[in-house]
């Protein structure tokens, strides 16, 4: 293997392409393949089709130096790399809660027959854990070069949002090694990570895959505890965001991922706390995750909490009423719909006969592909804009700058629920809106002017 590898990154999503693009601005020159020929040439027209900060800029430079392009050839792939990371979806099964590993293995079917040489395969895609084993042996049966096509687990923690900065200034860095040359070979491509001293766990295939799966369902646990505990704030008359900030200074328990709302969603948290318990089960440790069957039913309970709610402010039935929806990326700083809170909960209330007009500052091309049933505005002010009752969905900071008094200049009644907890419930009260959110004490007056 020569002294700088060189790398392929397979598979271009946000996972893929951000890696490929840290690496070369890294000077690895890397190849990214995907299967995707309109993406490839669109990639290889400098055009980036996802929305993560920094990251054009990065693919435009490793463009122009030539240290990144794209390609849809396997056999190009195999020819290039010394070491290929596989960076394909790992979605949820459509027949069940598990992880679909098609992705994978038709990424690995295809690069095997062309590796001729000693490399490393390193999956970095999140998989139940067993999988690396497997593949191992589907890679040293199909590669010309057997058992020297090693195969390494280098699960990947990137939030979309922070996602160059999470690669290339990661936590920790954690790989699942069976020999002492893969650890080598990335030692070498983490070399300026391990320089500044972010921390290195070398561990073995089955801990490496489990780290990720674990860690995300540890972040998942932490947002459905406090949005359960919002709903007893709301049975107890207390206020759950002060209670949160109270449990934040715990250092034992910390305040990230302690912000309650609508709860999770995205590409990775609600399938990975799905994939770990359906592969605990098949492990016959089912019994010892059970908890987190709780986990996404409260999660999934808050978007049904929140399509209460709306019923509720707006007099009983939302059928007929305008409703202003506020954001429809499953999180702020991100393009993504998938899995969106926002937009389940827009598209519930559409079903139920609801006009649904959205506003989203990054996601509303891709809301308009998923849901074109529904109307969309290019504001917050647009959206709101003859709006029964207004619904803040996702914790947009421009959502934080809504001045009461002017946004309640265009809707036609000033209702608003603050699904993320965003604004000042006194000011927008003060300002004569009926100010909703769950786990946030409603005036008595407020509650009987609704319900009378
Ligand atoms: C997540 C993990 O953070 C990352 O390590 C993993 O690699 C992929 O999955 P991401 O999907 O980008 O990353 O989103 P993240 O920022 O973790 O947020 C996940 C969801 O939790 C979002 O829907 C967010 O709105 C929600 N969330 C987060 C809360 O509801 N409350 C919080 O306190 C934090």
């Amino acid at each position: 293997m020569t002294e700088r590898p060189r790398l392929t990154v397979l598979g271009t999503g946000y996972l893929g392409m951000t890696h490929a693009a840290c690496m070369a601005s890294e000077g690895f020159e890397v190849l990214g393949f995907d299967i995707d020929a309109e993406k490839v040439a669109r990639l290889n027209a400098g055009d980036v089709p996802i929305f993560e900060p920094g990251l054009e800029e990065l693919v435009r430079d490793g463009m122009s130096s030539g240290r990144l392009r794209f390609t849809t050839s396997y056999a190009e792939a195999a020819e290039f790399g010394d070491v290929h990371f596989v960076c394909v979806g790992t979605p949820q099964r459509r027949d069940g809660h598990g992880a679909d590993l098609s992705q994978v293995e038709t990424c690995i079917d295809g690069l095997a027959p062309g590796l001729t040489r000693p490399c490393l395969i390193v999956g970095k895609s999140t998989v139940p854990a067993g999988t690396a084993a497997a593949l191992a042996e589907r890679v040293a049966a199909r590669a010309p070069a057997g058992g020297a096509a090693e195969l390494a687990w280098n699960p990947e923690f990137l939030r979309e949002g922070h996602g160059v900065r999470d690669t290339l200034s990661p936590d920790r860095l954690v790989i699942g090694v069976t020999s002492a040359r893969a650890e080598a070979v990335l030692r070498t491509v983490y070399a300026p990570q391990l320089e500044a001293g972010i921390p290195l766990f070398v561990t073995d295939l089955a801990t490496a895959e489990l780290a990720k799966v674990a860690a995300n369902a540890f972040l998942a646990t932490k947002i459905s505890f406090i949005n359960a505990v919002a709903e007893v704030c709301d049975a107890a008359g207390a206020n759950v965001t002060v209670l949160a900030d109270i449990l934040g200074a715990d250092a034992r328990i910390g305040g990230a991922f302690l912000r309650p709302g609508l709860g999770f969603g995205g590409g990775c948290l609600p399938k990975d706390v799905r994939a770990f318990l359906a592969r605990a089960a098949e492990l016959g440790a089912g019994d010892a995750l059970a908890f987190l069957r709780e986990v996404d039913a409260i999660n999934l309970g808050r978007r049904t909490g929140m399509v209460n709610l709306a019923c509720e402010v707006a007099g009983g039935s939302i059928s007929g009423k305008a409703v202003g929806v506020l954001g429809a990326a499953f999180k702020p700083g991100s393009d993504d719909v998938r899995d969106s809170p926002a937009l389940d909960v827009a598209q519930i209330l559409h079903g139920m006969g609801a006009e649904v007009t959205v506003y989203d500052p990054e996601a509303l091309p891709n809301a308009r592909k998923v849901c074109p049933e529904l109307k969309y505005a290019d504001s917050a002010v647009g959206a709101a804009t003859g709006a029964d009752v207004v619904l803040l969905l996702t914790d947009w900071p421009e959502f934080a700058r809504l001045d009461p008094e002017e946004l309640g200049t265009v809707t036609s009644a000033r209702v608003i629920v603050d699904g993320r907890y965003m604004l000042d419930p006194a000011a927008w009260r003060a300002a004569g809106w009926v100010y909703r959110a769950s786990g946030i004490p409603a005036p008595a007056d407020v509650v009987v002017k609704q319900t009378s």
